[in-house]
């Protein structure tokens, strides 16, 4: 089982959500620019669209299936956007995927709880490679991915329906002999 653990980095607090976050999540996360290069995010997003997904994220830590955190300033407290690792125990592999409040975008907060996410999964979950995608209409996506030191993977041509469209999407990996190497 995954223990609760919470992450510090420079300016930010990665934690696990309580029940106490459902208001503040629903307002943060409740943005059509959010929904548009998601897959599961909710739009408009409810009360209890919160309530549900933070019961089930948590069952997930528990099962060791998913590594949810909200992403929180380390200064106010405030709750800014999410991050998470789905774990593949099977294979040792987790996706990442993550979204920030959208006030706060191009600041390198994503950038950063990318960062000590990848961290947390090699050095505590003990993965082996964690993989990542995004639309391609989401470059700034593919910019964290790179900055937190994936590797792009590919295109993988019309690999996500959305709305009723497909969408080509980018991959990104970073293997467990990279993170090692690139720590010496
Ligand atoms: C994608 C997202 C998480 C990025 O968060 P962020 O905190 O702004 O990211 P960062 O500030 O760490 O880095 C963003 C990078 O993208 C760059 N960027 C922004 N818009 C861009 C664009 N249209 N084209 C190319 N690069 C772009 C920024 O300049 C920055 O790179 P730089 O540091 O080299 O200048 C945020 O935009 C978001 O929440 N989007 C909606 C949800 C989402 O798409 N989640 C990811 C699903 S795969």
């Amino acid at each position: 089982m995954i223990e609760p653990a919470t992450i510090t980095t420079r300016r930010l607090v990665l934690r696990p959500y309580t029940l106490d976050d459902c208001e503040v999540l629903t307002r943060v996360i409740n943005r059509r620019e959010i929904y548009e290069t998601t897959l599961n995010i909710p739009h408009p997003y409810s009360l209890e669209d919160a309530r549900s997904y933070i019961s089930r994220s948590d069952e997930a830590r528990k099962e060791d299936r998913d590594f949810p955190c909200a992403i929180t300033l380390k200064e106010t407290g405030d709750l800014i956007g999410g991050c998470g690792l789905l774990v593949n125990r099977k294979m040792d592999r987790a996706e990442m995927g993550y979204w920030l409040a959208v006030e706060h975008w191009g600041k390198g907060y994503t950038t950063e709880a990318a960062i000590a996410l990848i961290r947390h999964g090699f050095d505590v979950l003990e993965l082996n490679c964690i993989e990542a995608h995004h639309f391609i209409i989401n470059p700034a996506s593919g910019r964290v991915m790179t900055k937190a030191g994936m590797k792009y993977e590919g295109r993988l041509r019309q690999r996500a329906k959305k709305d009723g469209q497909y969408h080509d999407v980018d991959m990104y990996s970073i293997i467990r002999s990279e993170y090692e190497a690139a720590r010496k």
